[in-house]
């Protein structure tokens, strides 16, 4: 049987993460799981609950809630896609607004929510075969995984790529608060106490800022085929 692999695809937020693992998890017939969907579901369940209003948060209320929380990936064959799905509702597109993108970060900052989410990601990948992006995964998810790949791009082309991708859905958005939003995320991101932002050491960086989705592909297939008929 062939050889199957964890890839690990960590980075800065609006890098092309979930298009490049996406695309790998399609090449080699992978499963691809978004972490950051599971921590925007979460967002959105505490914004429902009425444990986020305005600046303020209720942690408590969230953690004591955690094992309600459950959250799905279901594909959906008209768009060839996975959805995300919290409590058994479509969130896919709700979790992508702004609203839960401005909260996103503090939720995700919470050390309660991160070892449930990580318990969660860890399940899926008992199997191996899969393609998981997010902040942490080649740096606690996955420590062993057999490739791990950390992105990265300039602030202006992130924020040009969101502001696209929003307004292609249909969702009216200001580009210089996608920027600021960006740059904002990117600093809690990588300030955080717990599992912060960082490259692993085995990490290979990918700097997509001048590079297609064909190129990067090209070049990921290259080291993929190394590791699998390597060692
Ligand atoms: O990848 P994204 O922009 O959808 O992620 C949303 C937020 O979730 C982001 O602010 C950081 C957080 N996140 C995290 O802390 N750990 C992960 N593994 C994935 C996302």
């Amino acid at each position: 049987m062939k050889k199957k692999l964890i890839i690990a695809i960590d980075g800065y937020s609006s890098c092309g993460k979930s298009t490049f693992a996406r695309a790998i998890a399609r090449e080699l017939g992978y499963i691809y799981i978004d972490s950051g969907a599971m921590y925007r579901a979460v967002t959105l369940y505490a914004m429902r609950r009425g444990f986020i209003s305005g600046e303020k948060l209720n942690p408590e209320g969230i953690i004591n809630e955690l094992n309600e929380i459950h959250i799905e990936f279901i594909y959906n064959p008209d768009l060839d896609e996975y959805e995300t799905y919290l409590n058994s509702g479509n969130v896919e597109s709700e979790i992508r607004g702004i609203e839960v993108s401005g909260y996103v970060s503090a939720i995700s900052k919470i050390p309660e929510v991160r070892t449930r989410m990580v318990e969660l990601q860890r399940q899926i990948g008992v199997y191996k075969g899969i393609v998981m992006d997010g902040r942490d995964i080649g740096t606690v998810v996955f420590p062993d995984a057999e490739l791990k790949i950390f992105m990265t791009a300039s602030v202006d082309v992130r924020a040009k790529r969101r502001y696209d991708e929003l307004m292609g859905k249909g969702v009216v958005v200001d580009f210089a608060e996608i920027r600021r939003n960006i740059i904002t995320r990117d600093i809690t991101d990588e300030n955080r106490d717990i599992s912060p932002l960082r490259r692993a050491d085995d990490a290979i960086v990918l700097d997509n800022t001048r590079m297609t989705v064909k190129e990067q592909m090209d070049w990921i297939l290259r080291i993929i085929e190394t590791k699998l008929n390597g060692s």
